[in-house]
């Protein structure tokens, strides 16, 4: 039986290589497209080298219509897997229109090659943060939305333009997919969360900390109405949250009609900062230097996700432990000591 082709735009980014690892063991034929603007070429080999398959990849922003729709002439799309965006969220705050810019381009571009080739299924990457602050949890799907960055309201305003795209074309099958906290590796150690500079997401800081790349942890507030005063998130492993893509493909596929659904894709399971730091001194025998600072601004107390939808519809589970997910990562940084000790 032919391979079923796939688009992975950003694909080789954190979350789109490890969804191609899934991709491939699960029988399909993923194609890369990628900047590289926030990603490292290098990805790319060493996907090669663990799944050892050949994967083609096409660098070029996915804002750029004229290229991209040549690549739907190039290939046979049953899917696209759409992860290509700028992703940090103080960045997004100084610089509002490089996120406008790449992240709704980006899928203003993706979408009006799929008004010519709309049998192409299409799987979006959301987020947690079109919650914005909410009020209570776990959050469901229905919980209002809005949005707390000029990132966050790329996010939003992306969903809502799936919403109305779906609306006008409505033989359209779309899934978007609201990530809360993904962290953790491969567990080759080969591929993992590469950030390019100094972190801003919390578990490669730990990591690279306890590597000696940088001197201390800061836990950003310790007054937060919580049980033990730092914030609570729900952090996925990276591998669950591939699998979860795959779930979505398979989702639209089985649909005989047109769909614009929307699922949680989180373990449902709160953890605090200081208790993910913790669970990553039990499970490596590592003593992290840390400290507490202030509260960044933007960030919410608390949110984890209720996942009973995307458990009953997408019939798709987070399997893996926070604590496997931490000491996969620490695995990748100590493959990344080894193979790249120059990178900081
Ligand atoms: C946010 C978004 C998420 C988005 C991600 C992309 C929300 C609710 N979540 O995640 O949707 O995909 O950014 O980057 O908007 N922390 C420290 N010290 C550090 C770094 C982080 O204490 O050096 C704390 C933060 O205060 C937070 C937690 O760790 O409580 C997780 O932070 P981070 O990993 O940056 O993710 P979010 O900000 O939750």
């Amino acid at each position: 039986m032919q391979r079923k082709q796939i688009l992975v735009t950003g694909g080789a980014g954190y979350i789109g290589s490890h969804t191609i690892v899934t991709l491939l063991e699960e029988g399909y034929e993923p194609i890369v497209l990628d900047d590289f603007r926030n990603a490292n070429p290098a990805v790319i080999k060493k996907l090669q080298k663990l799944t050892k398959k050949e994967i083609p990849f096409f660098n070029f922003s996915c804002c750029d219509f004229d290229k991209l729709i040549q690549l739907f002439k190039k290939y046979s799309f049953s899917g696209v897997i759409h992860f290509a965006a700028d992703k940090a969220v103080g960045e997004s705050v100084v610089n509002p229109l490089k996120y406008f810019d790449n992240n709704i381009t980006g899928l203003i571009s993706l979408l009006k090659v799929i008004e010519k080739y709309p049998n192409t299924n299409l799987v979006f990457s959301s987020s947690c943060t079109v919650y914005g602050n909410p009020t209570s949890y776990p959050v469901t799907e229905s919980f209002p939305v809005g949005f707390n960055s000029p990132y966050g309201f790329t996010k939003l305003c992306n969903e809502q333009m799936l919403m109305q795209f779906h609306t006008a074309l409505q033989s359209t099958k779309i899934c978007s997919l609201r990530y809360f906290n993904p962290i953790g590796a491969h567990e080759s150690g080969l591929i993992g969360e590469e950030p390019i500079g100094a972190p801003n997401n919390l578990v490669p800081f730990i990591t690279q900390t306890a590597a000696g790349w940088r001197e201390q942890l800061t836990v950003f507030g310790n007054d937060y109405n919580t049980p033990d005063g730092s914030c609570l998130r729900d952090y996925i492993h990276v591998m669950d949250l591939a699998e979860a893509h795959v779930s979505a493909l398979k989702y639209l596929e089985k649909r005989k009609e047109g769909c614009n659904a929307i699922f949680n894709i989180g373990t449902g399971i709160p953890t605090s900062v200081l208790e993910l730091i913790k669970v990553f001194e039990q499970e490596t025998g590592k003593t992290l230097n840390w400290k507490f600072g202030p509260r960044r601004a933007g960030d919410v107390p608390a949110i984890y996700a209720n996942v009973e939808k995307s458990l009953k519809e997408l019939h798709w589970k987070a399997k893996r432990s926070v604590n496997e997910a931490v000491l996969s990562a620490w695995n990748f940084q100590k493959h990344s000591l080894i193979t790249n000790p120059s990178i900081k």
